[in-house]
């Protein structure tokens, strides 16, 4: 999982390129780096030039300035490590043999083993441990090949060995090429894994994200799986895995402009967390006007006549959407009353559960590129696809904050959770957008399916109005408290976190966002389930969260978190202030609100708190160590 840019221009590319990696470092930061064709016009040949540097884009941007690089043609990539440490040898771009080639590559070639013993069995020798090096080889072998056979050193050979090469590999990625002696191409291709063409005046970009793109053109074109494309100053050609050319209009950048101010904040993970009143907001004006309920079609992207032949439901995601799609199965459940059941997308492609009549599949994804899901997603399908039975109804919906991504281009229905762009790697406010949506779906289907009585449906969307002014409240309140409280927690190695009910799964995402950023071991845990084993560890060194919420849980939550107390933990809870409060040595009070809506409540205080711990440890809050944004390899 990696970033990749690529720009034929007539300005100098290389800092074109710093930018859009910039814009691209969430995908990875393991190393970045950079190659250039600068063009000599006495030779009329170009000279390929590259600077690599191990650890973030600031290190390749310092090594930049003392070494400079020119070029008008040039390709970029930030890494991710999955074959090969982290460390300059295996920074891309990768060069081929002869020293005239280079690649960047994002995603996984599987067949790279085999692929490699044969080009060491023709004596080349390989510079880096990544399945990646093995591109540019072969790539050259093909032009030796082609000129060879009487073709010329141009674009089109540099084109024809591509897709030669292409059609060798397994594997899902996105490529971006340049040959020192076609200095005027841009050869780019992609399979699975995402890749975007910027078109600008008089000048074309790859990128592997929109976000990339943005300042630099407002018009764009996904790459379709298994396209090639040729760059040139004069325009981009398109083909398909055939070489038969393609024609498409490009779309508008629309929204990304708000990319990527941090503001005043110390870190893009605070001011997401500060975005959250404003995006539940633009959500519930969006999803739940105040006629709704009589007319959904108004917003959601699934037809009435669909929801009815919905029995029950399917929810494939990973990490964070997990588990909003964990307290959406909650309320699908328990207040619509439709059967659902939350998958880990990673699991469910090896152990899926038998194909079942009339069932919508959800996916859920906040990058939209995550592999895991899209795989379990692209499995599902074809599991669907193929039983012939008139009577067998299958829906798939995506729910996503990428419109522009690869889950929203290959579902049929996307619901778009309008969070706008999210820079810190922990998932704070597409959570909420997240878990707001289900909340709209549980809604949908309750009132769709009548399982609920029409007063509770109100109730509960007149309560979900008060959301954005009480997450104002609370991020005020908590960030303050949690700020006080952080240097008590830096040198914790272990913190239990308790849930139950609909606010187990915000357990678990309080011990993934402590985990992710702080670095302290953290598990979530259903609350009545300390006692069968979990309560071993407690001791005064093991500090426990618990979330009580006034409801069908609240008293045996209670019980359990006195019996974590009674073994001297720290006890910390997320509850309401009042007499049972009294327990807990530190109070993230939260309104009195209806247990139904408190997940988007209590999970604010703790994402504050393991923000404050990292910051005040000084940690990386934004770009946690081993992480990406978004997990394009499975
Ligand atoms: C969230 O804080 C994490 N960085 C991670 O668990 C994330 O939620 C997971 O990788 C899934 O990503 P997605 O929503 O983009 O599919």
């Amino acid at each position: 999982m990696c970033g990749i840019f690529g720009v034929i221009s007539s300005r100098e590319v290389a800092p074109l390129i710093l930018d859009g990696l910039k814009k691209l470092e969430y995908r990875g930061y393991d190393s970045a780096g950079l190659a250039t064709i600068q063009y000599s016009k006495n030779t009329q040949l170009g000279e390929l030039f590259t600077r690599k540097a191990k650890g973030k884009l600031i290190n390749l941007s310092n090594l930049i300035k003392k070494q400079s690089i020119q070029g008008h043609l040039g390709i970029g990539h930030t890494r991710w490590a999955t074959h090969g440490k982290p460390n300059e040898k295996n920074a891309h771009p990768h060069l081929d043999f002869t020293g005239q080639i280079a690649v960047v590559q994002n995603g996984i070639i599987e067949n790279y083993n085999d692929l490699a013993k044969s080009l060491e069995l023709k004596g080349i020798k390989f510079t880096s441990e990544t399945d990646t090096e093995i591109i540019p080889h072969l790539i050259a072998l093909e032009i030796e090949n082609l000129l060879d056979k009487g073709l010329m050193t141009n674009g089109a050979t540099l084109l024809s060995a591509v897709q030669k090469v292409l059609s060798l590999l397994e594997g899902i990625y996105s490529i971006a090429v340049v040959w020192s002696k076609a200095p005027d191409v841009l050869v780019v291709a992609r399979r699975q894994a995402p890749l975007v063409l910027g078109f600008g005046e008089g000048e074309f970009f790859c990128a592997s994200d929109t976000s990339a793109l943005v300042g630099l053109t407002h018009t764009f074109l996904p790459l379709k799986d298994n396209e090639v494309a040729l760059l040139t100053r004069l325009g981009i050609e398109l083909y398909d895995e055939n070489g038969n050319r393609q024609h498409r209009a490009p779309s508008l950048l629309k929204g990304t402009e708000l990319f990527a101010d941090k503001r005043n904040f110390r870190h893009f993970m605070l001011k997401e967390i500060y975005e959250q009143p404003e995006t539940a907001q633009l959500w519930i004006d969006r999803y739940m006007p105040s006629d709704f309920l009589s007319d959904h079609s108004i917003a959601f992207p699934i037809k009435k006549s669909t929801l009815e032949k919905i029995d029950q439901i399917q929810i494939l995601a990973c990490g964070t959407s997990r588990h909003a799609a964990m307290v959406g199965a909650y309320l699908l459940e328990q207040f619509a009353g439709v059967p659902t059941t939350v998958y880990f997308a990673s699991e469910f492609r090896y152990s899926p559960p038998p194909v079942s009549p009339n069932t919508l599949t959800i996916g859920v994804s906040q990058s939209g590129e995550t592999a895991d899901t899209l795989a379990a997603l692209r499995m599902e399908k074809v599991r669907r696809d193929s039983i012939k039975d008139p009577n067998f109804s299958f829906h798939q919906l995506g729910i996503t904050n990428r419109l522009d991504s690869s889950l929203a281009r290959e579902l049929d229905n996307v619901m778009d959770i309008g969070s706008g762009i999210e820079i810190g790697v922990a998932a704070t406010k597409t959570f909420l957008g997240q878990m707001l949506s289900f909340y709209g779906l549980a809604i949908l289907f309750a009132s769709n399916k009548q399982t609920r009585p029409t007063q509770e449906i109100l109730d509960l969307s007149n309560d979900l109005r008060l959301v954005p002014k009480q997450l104002l409240d609370l991020i005020k309140q908590h960030d303050a408290l949690s700020k006080e409280i952080a240097h008590l927690f830096t040198e914790t190695k272990d913190v239990i976190f308790l849930g139950r009910g609909i606010n187990y799964p915000i357990a678990l995402e309080g011990a993934l966002k402590l985990k992710e950023i702080s670095y302290i071991h953290a598990q979530g845990y259903p609350a009545g389930e300390l006692k069968h084993g979990p309560i071993a560890l407690i001791d005064q060194h093991v500090p426990v969260i618990s979330i009580a919420v006034p409801g069908v849980v609240y008293e045996k939550v209670l019980s359990n978190s006195q019996e974590a107390k009674a073994r001297d933990a720290r006890l910390i809870g997320v509850a309401p202030d009042g007499p049972e409060s009294a327990m807990f040595d530190e109070l993230f009070s939260i309104p009195k609100v209806s247990e139904w809506v408190s997940p988007l409540l209590t999970v604010i205080p703790l994402q504050l708190f393991s923000y404050h711990i990292a910051a005040h440890k000084g940690l990386d809050v934004d770009q946690p160590r081993n992480l990406a944004k978004s997990v394009t390899v499975e």
